[in-house]
């Protein structure tokens, strides 16, 4: 199965594909990790794409097209992945479409996440993981069990992203619009495109995906 996660940042994307991997043991590819990788690296890519990231711009299709090509060759997505935070330009899609028939794949679905923007914000501001594990919670919505310690390993250390920020955060969701939206007529006019109700809880998202996904 091969999936693509589409929607504008703080959507949901991550936390479903989560639950995707466990549930149907495919990889998450996310683009945003994987930079997020090469910045805490330090390679040569990670100290081109953290002033963009931190500023909210998006990374030059030709680097993440790059990043992508070469970790669907990987084993573990001999029985499909699930993308997440990409392809997010016209030029990522075409290039997706191109890296996939290439190597005689198909894309089974698109999945849109619609959130009105002012819950966006609120989300993203509120986001913050486990420094140790990775675990993500969420300050009202989704706090440790024990105020200050992860729920799964028992860290005490937590960490947010530098580039969830409200000044940020805005030039995330115009480069959403602007760059990505476009791609939901592009993946419609496949007939890939199917849309989830992003604003409703965790779980329940999670059931209006599994339907979608049972329909393949
Ligand atoms: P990336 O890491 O992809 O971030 P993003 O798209 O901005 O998405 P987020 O990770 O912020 O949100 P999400 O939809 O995964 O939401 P989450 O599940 O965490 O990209 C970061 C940067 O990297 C980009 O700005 C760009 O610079 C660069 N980049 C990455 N890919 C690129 C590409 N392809 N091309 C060019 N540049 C690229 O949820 C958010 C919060 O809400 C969490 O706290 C969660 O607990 C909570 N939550 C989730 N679902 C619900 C729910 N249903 N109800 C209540 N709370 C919820
Ligand atoms: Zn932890």
């Amino acid at each position: 199965m091969r999936v693509i996660l589409l929607g504008p940042p703080g959507a949901g994307k991550g936390t479903q594909a989560h639950r995707l991997v466990e549930r149907h043991g495919i990889p998450q590819l996310s683009t945003g990790d994987m930079l997020r990788a090469a910045i805490h690296a330090g390679t040569e890519i990670g100290v081109k794409a953290k002033t963009l990231m931190d500023a909210g711009a998006l990374v030059p299709d030709d680097v993440v097209n790059a990043i992508v090509a070469e970790r669907i060759d990987q084993p573990d997505c001999a029985d499909g992945f699930i993308l997440d935070g990409f392809p997010r330009t016209l030029g990522q899609a075409d290039a997706t479409a191109a890296m996939l028939s290439e190597r005689g794949l198909h894309l089974d679905c698109v999945i849109e996440f619609k959130v009105d923007d002012d819950v966006l914000v609120e989300r993203i501001s509120g986001r913050y993981t486990c420094a140790n594990c990775g675990a993500g919670y969420h300050d009202p919505n989704l706090v440790p069990k024990v105020d200050g310690v992860c729920d799964r390993c028992g860290s005490t250390e937590f960490k947010r992203r530098p580039d969830d920020n409200p000044n940020t955060v805005r030039t995330r969701l115009q480069a959403y619009y602007k760059e990505t939206s476009p791609l939901l007529g592009y993946y419609y006019a496949k007939g890939l495109l199917t849309a989830v109700d992003g604003m409703l809880d965790v779980d329940a998202v999670t059931a209006q995906i599994e339907g979608v996904l049972a329909r393949l």
